[in-house]
């Protein structure tokens, strides 16, 4: 199949934040992908998103299908921006569709469904001015994120807060530095967990991943913060989570925290591939902190190709799944 690949590059620029390029590709996922999909005789042509003429060069070169993994140029609809391109010129993609990328993005309107849909997710608020009464049933401590942001980007360890006056001043810092709204919600004490589904052919959960931060004391960092995440594997800064997969979980608590990924996939309305964000309190209880429809997919860092590897599967038939569930589901 002729094959156009959609992406965000990571750049280096120093007059942005930190964090600014956390969601983009690296180069080593683009490559990563362009030479799985060669590798199944695919033709590919590579394009950034940022690419001013994206929409012209869709309407002027036909391709079978995109495999999108782009995260959008801005806003709060960013993730939603090529698919609604793709379906304007009724091109096939990967991956789920606008809505529900949309979704996705906005964590507490996802909680909001998860709720209704009896998927437990931790106890919650949206702060949109800041100058909210907080509601006294949430249970300190409380966990303070941006409401629309992915890779952990402004979550670190003074995010998690036990008193009134400190979460005010978080929530306050992250209106004003993320130009959006501020979600508190109940801090988890448990495991780190994430789940993969997978749609090829039929759908399967993969072997659930577990992520260990008891080898991350040097860092000072006890949860997936955007630092472990930023500099996963660095030892100088201890920021070296130990992964297990499978998780090391009872049978019940398998088969809980697994039932919650797919009713999540499902009441989300995902295609083709998510990952879910669980933890899992010291009762058993598999809490939903969000979903992933454009899960990370660095052949050597990211957690669904680790969770794809336990499951038997190699890179390359991973992104072939990915493209084959959605070309069927388009032939239909
Ligand atoms: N309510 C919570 N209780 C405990 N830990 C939490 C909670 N919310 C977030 N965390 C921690 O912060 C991490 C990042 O949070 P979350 O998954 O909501 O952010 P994200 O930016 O969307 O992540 P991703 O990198 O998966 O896109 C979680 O993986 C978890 O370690
Ligand atoms: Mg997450």
């Amino acid at each position: 199949m002729k094959v156009a690949l959609t992406y965000n590059l990571k750049k280096k620029d120093d007059t942005k934040p930190p964090d600014y390029f956390s969601e983009f590709d690296s180069e080593e996922t683009i490559k990563a992908i362009i030479s799985a999909l060669e590798s199944k005789g695919h033709t590919v042509e590579a394009l950034d998103v940022e690419y001013p003429r994206l929409f012209s060069y869709f309407r002027n070169n036909r391709v079978d299908i995109v495999f999108n993994i782009a995260e959008g140029k801005c806003g709060r609809f960013r993730e939603s921006e090529v698919p609604a391109v793709l379906d304007y010129l009724d091109i096939p993609y990967t991956g789920s569709n606008t809505f529900s990328l949309a979704l996705a993005l906005n964590k507490a309107l996802t909680k909001k469904i998860l709720k209704a849909e009896g998927i437990p997710t931790p106890e919650f608020q949206l702060f949109t001015t800041g100058k909210e009464t907080l509601n006294p049933a949430l249970k300190f401590p409380l966990i303070v994120k941006p409401n629309r942001e992915g890779s952990a980007k402004g979550i670190n360890k003074n995010n998690v807060v036990c008193r009134e006056e400190d979460l005010y001043k978080k929530v306050q810092e992250i209106i004003s530095f993320y130009k959006q709204e501020a979600l508190v919600e109940e801090f988890i004490d448990g495991k780190e967990l994430t789940v993969g589904v997978l749609e090829d052919g039929k759908t399967t959960i993969l072997p659930i991943l577990e992520i260990d931060f008891s080898t991350c004391k040097k860092s000072g960092e006890y949860f997936y913060s955007w630092r472990i995440k930023e500099y996963q594997g660095n030892s100088d800064l201890g920021t070296t989570p130990t992964f297990y997969c499978p998780a090391r979980l009872t049978s019940e608590e398998e088969a809980r925290v697994k039932e919650a990924a797919l009713k999540t996939h499902r009441a989300v309305g995902c295609f083709d591939i998510s990952r879910t964000d669980i933890r899992l309190d010291k009762k058993g209880i598999p809490y939903v902190l969000e979903i992933n429809p454009l899960p990370g997919l660095n052949p050597k860092e990211s957690n669904f190709p680790l969770m794809a590897y336990a499951a038997g599967m190699q890179y390359e038939e991973l992104i072939e799944a990915i493209l084959m569930s959605a070309s069927e589901r388009n032939r239909v």
